[in-house]
């Protein structure tokens, strides 16, 4: 698998009105122009399922879908779960349990739309090491070919269980948080001082960020959320070869933790 850049949907495509949502369709224009056509939402993220759905009416087969179901309420799992479908053209290309809730009663709903050909792949997020054991437990069921994890130079605890346990398995990897929430990105270093990554392609801070998690072979796809036209440009760059070696993994790294 290539890796690639996609796009979060987090408190970016919660939107209503003509205005907002013709803003987030133009960000779904330039994703899919520039090859960034992953889009990850949940219904935890209020109305992006929604608004992503209606942006891609059309041209859905443009797409690949990665959404989530959240609900503690195996009722409630299955509305979030039909709702979903009829947003996406009745399939759902990435299912995921969010943050491993409900996940026993969840995942047999999702291999079920496997198994009738409405979901491609079922996977598991979670957004904090206080629940990888758990989550390397459902990976080792052998039951999901996906998870999503936070991974950026300043948060690495995957790289002690799950990264491998993911490689081993053969278990693909969707990168959440590439910006820890936008933390990384409040203090850019001088793009000057980024000279040395300019033979890998790397012309801003985003870009590097975004690179060292593609450079890790078993890293598949990360999903950097922006609310702002023109940096999905940017951001989807960093999927293209060539991949940082450790010299410029940690050099990145270096820059994080000054
Ligand atoms: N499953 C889970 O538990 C979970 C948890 C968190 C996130 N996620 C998923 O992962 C996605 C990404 O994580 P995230 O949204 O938390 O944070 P993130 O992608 O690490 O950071 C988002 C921030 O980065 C900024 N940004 C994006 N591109 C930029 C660029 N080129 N230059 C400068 N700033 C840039 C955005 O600001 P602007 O809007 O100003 O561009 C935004 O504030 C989410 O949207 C969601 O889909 C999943």
């Amino acid at each position: 698998m290539v890796p690639a850049v996609g796009v979060g949907t987090w408190n970016t495509f919660d939107v209503s009105g003509g205005r907002d949502e013709a803003d987030a369709c133009a960000r779904v224009d330039e994703a899919l122009e520039v090859g960034a056509n992953l889009f990850d939402s949940s219904p935890m993220y209020g109305r992006a399922e929604r608004v992503i759905g209606s942006c891609l009416e059309g041209r859905r087969d443009e797409a690949l879908v990665a959404t989530k179901v959240w609900s503690r309420s195996s009722s409630e799992g299955e509305e979030q779960i039909q709702r979903a479908l009829g947003w996406f053209g009745g399939r759902v290309e990435l299912y995921q349990v969010h943050n491993l809730v409900g996940w026993r009663d969840l995942l047999p709903k999702l291999e079920r739309l496997r198994d009738e050909g409405r979901v491609k792949v079922v996977g598991v997020t979670h957004y904090t090491p206080a629940a990888f054991d758990d989550m390397a437990s459902i990976m080792r069921t052998g039951r999901i070919g996906a998870i999503q994890i936070p991974y950026n130079p300043r948060e690495r605890e995957v790289e002690r269980v799950i990264l491998p346990l993911a490689e081993e398995l053969g278990i693909g990897v969707v990168v959440m948080r590439p910006f820890a929430e936008g933390g990384l990105m409040r203090r850019p270093p001088d793009a000057r001082s980024l000279a040395p990554l300019e033979p890998f392609g790397v012309r801003t801070w985003a870009q590097a960020l975004l690179k060292w998690g593609l450079s890790d072979p078993r890293c598949h796809i990360v999903i950097p959320a922006t609310s702002k036209l023109g940096r999905t440009t940017e951001n989807a760059t960093a999927g293209d070869p060539p991949w940082f070696g450790a010299e410029e993994r940690a050099f990145v790294t270096q820059i994080c933790l000054q």
